[in-house]
């Protein structure tokens, strides 16, 4: 039989085509994006939108930057998967490169951030097994109220999100869960069979809900003087997008393990990687964890061009710079349709008046103006562009905000 000829179909043909093939997990926007540069993505029918989102972070060098393209074709000239059974060229650079920009000395890559989540707890929990001393499989890790850590059935059984627990249990135990900016709490949670205290440097999927000042410190204070390991899942929030490579950062603070994704794979390949110190990454042996495809050369040369742009320290400088164009331009929202915000760097938790609708609906009214936006909870819009944004292209997004909330 031969395949029916296929015509070019439009945006709305192929919204409808997904509808009985795709699993119903997410609700997108109806925009098909059919090519992308920099900070601009344009759909099926030629129009063009500026991409607030950015991938979640994901894309914080923009769509398809030069030099990670460049990577990308040269390595897949070269070599694309050896999987760990054999050592491949790129690794050890990779690896050498990433722990000296994050200040550590080991990287345990992987794909998904998911899975460096996952790695991130195995790591923590062995460590408690092996260094620590506590009783076999009795270890705990405290994580926070309202955290996103990703989807697995683990990350889930720890999520206070009833939407994405429902209809998933049994869940994995060994977690206990504290309000989340709260030391306090942390305190009388944290005892002699805690492995880690896992939290968001800065809660991103919450709506971008940064801790008070000294929070990750007291943080760093308390594991310390506890004996468990600080974990951050700087997966969203580091890299650049708060104006430092990681969002610590902004408290001076080195966590033992630092868990990276999203911009590390320059939006084109899925890189993760739990990095930490030896003492701690240095528990796994060989055999006890592993990933067919991570560290994959691929990976590791766009990963390596990734770190190679964040040694320059242009990306941090302009998330700084254009992250207060940002906060002033919000700040002037305040009162006409924005009733709150939290910002840092090139990163904004909106709350919107929820007269004005939901946080849905002013993203379809956003789209509809050229600008790709996604919502949280509630009136909540979150703002991440590409740190290659203009201030032009940023001050154009925020009269756009608020021409749609205003008219
Ligand atoms: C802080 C944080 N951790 C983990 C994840 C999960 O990453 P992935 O979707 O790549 O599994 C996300 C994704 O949004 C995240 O924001």
């Amino acid at each position: 039989m031969t395949a029916p000829a296929r015509t070019a179909r439009g945006s709305e043909e192929l919204i409808r085509a997904e509808e009985p093939v795709l699993a119903h997990n997410y609700h997108p926007l109806p925009v098909v994006v059919a090519r992308a540069e920099g900070a601009w993505v344009e759909d099926v029918e030629g129009r063009r939108y500026l991409d607030m989102l950015a991938g979640y972070s994901a894309l914080n060098f923009g769509h398809r930057h030069p030099a990670l393209v460049e990577a990308a074709h040269r390595q897949l000239d070269r070599l694309t998967l050896t999987s760990r059974a054999f050592h491949n060229d790129r690794l050890a650079g990779f690896a050498e490169r990433l722990a000296a920009l994050t200040g550590t000395d080991m990287v345990l890559p992987m794909n998904t951030g998911a899975e460096a989540v996952e790695s991130g707890i195995k790591v923590a929990r062995k460590w408690a097994y092996d260094v620590k001393g506590v009783p076999a499989d009795r270890a705990t890790i405290v994580v926070a109220a309202d955290n996103f850590h990703g989807r697995t059935t683990t990350i889930v059984s720890f999520s206070t999100d009833e939407t994405a627990r429902s209809g998933f249990g049994p869940f994995t135990p060994g977690f206990r869960i504290v309000p989340y900016n709260d030391l306090a709490a942390l305190e009388a949670a944290v005892d002699e069979t805690t492995a880690a205290v896992l939290i968001e440097p800065i809660q991103g999927e919450a709506g971008v809900l940064i801790p008070d000042d000294g929070y990750l410190a007291g943080v760093r204070e308390l594991t310390r003087r506890k004996g468990c390991l600080f974990v951050a899942d700087e997966i969203q929030s580091g890299l650049g997008r708060t104006g430092h490579t990681l969002a610590v950062e902004h408290e001076s603070v080195v966590p033992d393990v630092v868990l990276l994704g999203k911009a590390l794979g320059g939006g084109i390949v899925p890189v993760s990687a739990v990095v930490g110190r030896r003492d701690v990454l240095g528990v796994l042996h060989p055999g006890e964890h592993g990933s067919t495809f991570g560290g994959n050369p691929l990976a590791a040369a766009v990963g390596t061009a990734v770190v190679e742009l964040l040694e320059t320290g242009a990306f941090q400088r302009r998330a700084a710079e254009l992250g207060a164009v940002l906060r002033e331009g919000l700040a002037a929202l305040v009162g006409r349709g924005v009733v709150g915000f939290r910002a840092r760097g090139l990163w904004a938790g909106v709350d919107v008046d929820p007269a004005l609708g939901s946080g849905r609906e002013i993203s379809e009214r956003l789209m509809r103006e050229g600008i790709l936006v996604k919502d949280t909870h509630g009136s909540t819009i979150r703002l991440a562009p590409p740190l290659t944004v203009t201030a032009e292209e940023l001050t154009g997004a925020l009269g756009t905000l608020e021409k749609v909330l205003t008219s």
